[in-house]
């Protein structure tokens, strides 16, 4: 059977310390706990996908090293076609060492490895699978090369594109809009893309609004506690988050993301998907770690 959702992005191995708080430069923090969880925002979406409904296929690298064949089985354990994630020789898999403190925010450093060695051509040879897909999903945890042939054949082909543009550092490409259906930043990376600050749901549309002018189809700004903002050409419209006790609010973007595009697939309202994706991503911030964190659709369809 095919898969109706395609994410072409990265695969991590999540290093993760919890401590009382995020160390300062230079010191030397005791933290309180430590573990190791399968990760990377590509991964991530691609579990979230097939949890919350839908089929879904990934199109990554992993390293020739015990985490490449801990992530893969990861994938595989979720029932997610894995004919496209490929092994570098002699690369380490990509890692995630990441912070989390006593209040859920966390600080993250990743070290790419065989992510940044998923060239266009790696893509290209799946061709099939994003032809036979009604969704293609990418981020930016692969090289920028690839994520812009993948939007491209993804709009020449007619599939729904959505771009998680995480981590964003500063303005997409200009050519890449208008192969975007649904672009998806939350706060900080909004500002990193318009350059226009983001602090309220305001500068959220006028963020949203600039990223419209310059041909996104669709914008989603996730703002956290604070919901998320919907931008379209008709207008904007405000989705208050569900109220949760946060635990670890990594991979919540992730979840939201695969939720969404799990209920476009299972036929949804845009409306619709979107508190559905807010949904399980305030469940997952409730629990520890990235993929152990994204809950199933049972857990939200009563
Ligand atoms: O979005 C969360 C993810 O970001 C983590 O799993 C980590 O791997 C980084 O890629």
């Amino acid at each position: 059977m095919s898969a109706k959702v395609v994410v072409v992005g990265s695969l991590n191995m999540d290093l993760v310390a919890r401590a009382q708080r995020l160390p300062r430069a230079g010191e030397t923090l005791a933290g309180d706990s430590f573990f190791t969880v399968p990760g990377g925002k590509g991964a991530n979406q691609a579990v979230a996908v097939a949890r919350l409904g839908a089929s879904v296929a990934m199109v990554g690298n992993v390293g020739d090293d015990a985490y490449g064949e801990q992530l893969r089985q990861a994938l595989e354990h979720e029932g997610i076609d894995c004919q496209a994630v490929g092994v570098c020789e002699g690369v380490s898999s990509g890692v995630a060492l990441i912070t989390v403190d006593a209040a859920s925010q966390n600080a993250i450093v990743i070290i790419a490895g065989s992510n940044g060695r998923l060239a266009p051509e790696s893509v290209q040879r799946f061709d099939a699978l994003l032809q036979s897909a009604e969704v293609i999903i990418c981020q930016l945890e692969v090289p920028m090369a690839t994520v812009a042939w993948t939007l491209a054949r993804g709009r020449e082909l007619g599939k729904t594109v959505i771009l998680n543009p995480a981590p964003a550092t500063g303005p997409l490409p200009a050519d890449w809009f208008a192969h975007i259906d649904y672009l998806t930043p939350n706060e900080s990376e909004a500002q990193a893309l318009t350059g226009l600050p983001v602090t309220d749901l305001d500068s959220a549309r006028s963020a949203g609004e600039r990223l419209l002018a310059l041909g996104a189809g669709r914008v989603i700004v996730t703002l956290g506690a604070q919901g998320a903002l919907f931008v379209t050409p008709a207008g904007s419209c405000h989705f208050p988050a569900p109220v949760v006790q946060p635990l670890d609010t990594t991979a919540a973007g992730d979840t939201f993301i695969g939720g969404f595009v799990a209920a476009l697939v299972r036929g949804l309202e845009e409306g619709e998907a979107i508190a559905f994706g807010q949904r399980a991503a305030a469940l997952s911030v409730t629990r520890a770690g990235a993929q152990p964190s994204i809950p199933y659709l049972a857990e939200l369809v009563p």
